[in-house]
């Protein structure tokens, strides 16, 4: 039955190569051949059955072609244009031939825009995918096949950031593969940019990659696919999570200010630091992961509907942030330690009635020099990006993401938090069994350290992974605790918890207490024959930290109406094969 459909769909995919053949004016016939033999050889290796070998064949068929028609001439970025004259091809390799596929338009098919492939990401939508120039429809493929779970990251949007990542998907057999599924071209990959309406908020919004899977446009909210985090100890740049509750301000460095008062305490009352100043003060650089308050709310809302983006576990990433300590600053008005004052941080993004985003930490963390707590105007060696709060952002180490404020350009010492909505009435827990009718924001905690958490990033859930010969699969991901509390030990389970498997921890040795970036985990799970039977397995994990704090079990007795803290086991569902 399987081999049936799969014929079938296969079918209709040679026909549709079959019609492209024969309009294709530019066949070298000896070429042709010799690529005909090679396919042949190829064709007798296993790709899994016949829907790999009968689209290899046709994508090599099609590839072949394709090169043949080809012009040469490369732009810098490495796109081809078209031109329908005939040219030899170089003495180029067949993978090396592969490589140019997705780079070139191919004149046979039509031309769809980035938005049209947009609408195609789900099973009822057909799953569309772009690599360089070429649309590609992978619907039949992407669901059921190893690898294809990579591809499903990208649904309806480009792959080529990821294959940057996962270089090991980017192989013949996988080039030869999309190019079968091909059905189109993009305009141009340098696109012009949408044009903005002018007098919008939104018209200075930064371009954001191709990673970020928006939870929401407006204000732009993103987090890359999880299987990108655990693959790099710091999180790149441009796919860490962004967290914005307005629009981006635009603000330059030359006439950046940041205002500094000092309302309640002892200390000078007001001082002024422009961009240079705080880039002339001692620098000081600390690992931290940064986590929205809401991260893995997506798990919590199943057991009953909260009020909040729908975070995936990819609200969180990990990077070397460089600037000024908040405490020397501090030091230098004079302020002193004070256990009943706190620290007010704005931001440049304005509310509609022109209030800033606001948080505030107490001063005690703020100036404590364990506390780590910078105007930081670097993330992983490179200037702030604006999505990130350039010229500078204040870091809060351990502490939840929201107090982290971004474009910041006033501080306050004050005896009272914040009177920001999101000090007061945001970023706050509750008991499972307060509702809206009942809920007293100014009754609950403003959260500030983060509990432990973790997540398996890899395989991801209802991916299909290969069994290796000792009966065991590879898991990975990352634990982290706020209050630079050190992750002492991840735990995995494969049979629902009878036996627990100690990952092995990636981490910096630092002392607890200012353990701020997280850890990455590795484990290898032992899958047993019944699983193997039914071909699935569900992973749960658990993290540890220096405090003995353990994860809870389920999110049944921690749901909170706002949707955060959202800390329990992880656990993720994947196939077998
Ligand atoms: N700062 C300002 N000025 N405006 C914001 O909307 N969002 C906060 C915090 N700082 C926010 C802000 C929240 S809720 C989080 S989780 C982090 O920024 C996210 O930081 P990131 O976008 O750099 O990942």
């Amino acid at each position: 039955m399987r081999l049936r459909l799969l014929s079938q769909a296969n079918r209709l995919r040679l026909l549709q190569r079959q019609r492209w053949l024969a309009t294709t004016s530019s066949t070298n016939l000896a070429q042709q051949q010799q690529q005909g033999e090679r396919n042949e050889s190829r064709g007798k290796r296993d790709y899994n059955g016949l829907v790999y070998g009968a689209a290899t064949l046709a994508g090599i068929g099609a590839g072949f072609l394709l090169f043949n028609e080809l012009d040469k001439p490369r732009s810098s970025n490495n796109i081809i244009t078209t031109s329908t004259a005939t040219v030899a091809p170089p003495a180029l390799d067949e993978e090396a031939t592969a490589r140019l596929w997705h780079t070139t338009k191919r004149n046979d098919l039509p031309v769809y825009s980035v938005d049209e492939v947009s609408k195609h990401n789900t099973a009822e939508t057909g799953i569309w995918i772009t690599y360089g120039l070429g649309v590609y429809d992978v619907s039949e493929f992407a669901p059921n096949h190893p690898g294809g779970d990579k591809i499903m990251m990208a649904a309806g949007s480009a792959i080529d950031p990821f294959w940057a990542i996962f270089q090991q998907h980017n192989t013949l057999e996988v080039l030869q593969l999309l190019e079968g599924f091909r059905i189109g071209n993009l305009p141009q990959l340098e696109a012009a940019p949408v044009e903005l309406e002018h007098d919008s908020p939104w018209s200075q919004e930064p371009k954001r990659h191709a990673l970020l899977k928006p939870t929401s446009e407006r204000p732009f909210n993103a987090e890359p696919p999880i299987a990108m985090l655990s693959e790099k100890f710091l999180t790149p740049n441009e796919y860490f999570y962004v967290r914005n509750h307005l629009p981006v301000p635009t603000l330059q460095p030359e006439d950046y200010e940041l205002e500094l008062e000092v309302e309640a305490g002892e200390g000078q009352k007001e001082l002024k630091l422009s961009f240079a100043e705080i880039k002339a003060l001692p620098k000081h650089s600390v690992t931290a992961a940064i986590m929205c308050g809401g991260n893995r709310r997506s798990e919590m809302t199943k057991v009953k509907p909260v009020k909040g983006l729908s975070w995936g576990a990819g609200a969180v990433g990990n990077a070397k942030w460089s600037g000024a300590r908040l405490c020397d600053v501090l030091r230098q008005l004079g302020v002193q330690p004070h256990e009943q004052l706190h620290v007010i941080f704005e931001g440049a993004d304005l509310d509609p009635t022109s209030h800033p985003y606001g948080a505030s930490i107490p001063l005690s963390k703020a100036l404590d020099p364990r506390g780590d707590v910078l105007l930081a105007y670097e993330m992983n060696d490179q200037p702030l990006s604006r999505d990130h709060g350039f010229p500078i952002r204040v870091i809060v180490p351990g502490t939840v993401g929201a107090r982290n404020v971004k474009w910041l350009t006033r501080i306050i010492v004050a005896d009272h938090e914040s009177d920001s909505h999101w000090q007061q009435n945001d970023y706050k827990g509750f008991s499972p069994s307060t509702d809206w009718d009942t809920v007293d924001f100014s009754k609950s905690l403003a959260i500030q350290s983060m509990p432990v958490t973790s997540a398996i990033c890899s395989p991801m859930p209802e991916e299909h992974v290969k069994v290796d010969g000792d009966g065991f699969i590879t898991a990975r991901g990352y634990a982290w605790s706020g209050g630079g509390r050190r992750i002492v030990r991840v735990d995995l389970t494969s049979d629902g918890g009878k036996t627990w498997h100690v990952a092995e921890l990636e981490q910096e040795d630092l002392p607890d207490g200012r353990h701020y970036g997280w850890s990455l985990w590795t484990a290898r799970l032992p899958i047993s024959a019944e699983q193997r039977q039914t071909q699935s397995v569900e992973l749960w994990a658990k993290a540890v930290d220096s405090a003995y704090n353990v994860q809870p079990e389920a999110f049944e007795h921690i749901w909170n109406l706002r949707g955060v803290l959202a800390n329990a086991y992880h656990k993720v569902k994947v196939k077998l094969v």
